[in-house]
């Protein structure tokens, strides 16, 4: 099923006078365009999925050790999207979904060592049917807040978001999220993201550490 043809065919374009978030959510919970589009994501997920799920396989084979520990996938909330939407100064309708979002579906892969998030990254990239859109090399440029992850957005025929990260920094990205990291952004705490930031330096160090320790080991056992 071809993602344009399905959108162009009975646009539904979402009335002027729905603009508030509750009239947004209320319109796409019984719009059959929007529960399409969601499927088609849905879908899309299962793919990526698969695919991970064969290279882990593949991988487990050559080198005796899975490089992925964990999958997790989740499609945006339909606030979430109207939110962005709105943040970002985008139509919102649902063809502005599709066209402006990259992360409506995102897969978290969790991987044990640091090598692991390339070597997965590389296998999935190169497969031929994936165009890469975007990708964010979050590990080699940290955010200010210490924040880790390799990003990237690739489309088969709906955008997919796929985060790649170690499980120290899932450890790390999970805790701030709860703490709720979008409200640190400003002035207001700069001890407490000082210190958040300090537990994100003091897990990547154990991360690099740990992967040198799994390489020396493998040098012993040659
Ligand atoms: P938004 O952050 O959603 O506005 O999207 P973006 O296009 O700026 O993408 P970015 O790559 O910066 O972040 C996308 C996703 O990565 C977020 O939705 C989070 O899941 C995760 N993420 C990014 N930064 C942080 C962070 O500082 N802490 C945590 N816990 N997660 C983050
Ligand atoms: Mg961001």
């Amino acid at each position: 099923m071809n993602e344009l043809e399905l959108l162009n065919d009975t646009e539904e374009i979402i009335p002027e006078n729905i603009i508030t978030k509750e009239q947004f959510v209320k319109f796409v919970e019984n719009s059959v365009k929007f529960e399409e589009l969601m499927m088609m994501y849905r879908c899309a997920i299962r793919e990526v999925q698969t695919k991970l799920e064969i290279l882990n396989d593949e991988f487990k084979t050559k080198r005796q050790r899975n490089p992925i520990d964990s999958i997790r996938s989740r499609i945006k909330s339909p606030l979430s999207m109207y939110e962005k939407l709105k943040r970002r100064n985008h139509p919102i309708s649902i063809q502005s979904i599709a066209d402006n979002l990259n992360d409506v579906a995102r897969i978290r892969v969790v991987c044990p060592f640091i090598s692991d998030i390339y070597d997965v990254a590389r296998m999935l990239i190169s497969q031929d049917d994936v165009e890469v859109m975007e990708v964010k090399d979050y590990i080699k440029n940290p955010k200010p807040n210490g924040y880790r992850s390799l990003h990237y957005v690739g489309k088969e025929y709906m955008k997919v978001e796929v985060q790649i990260r170690t499980i120290a920094m899932n450890f790390w990205a999970s805790l701030e999220h709860q703490m709720h990291y979008k409200q640190f952004d400003n002035d207001d705490m700069p001890e407490i993201v000082k210190q958040l930031t300090e537990c994100a330096e003091n897990i990547y160090h154990t991360d690099v550490r740990m992967q040198e320790i799994r390489e020396d080991i493998h040098k012993f056992n040659e």
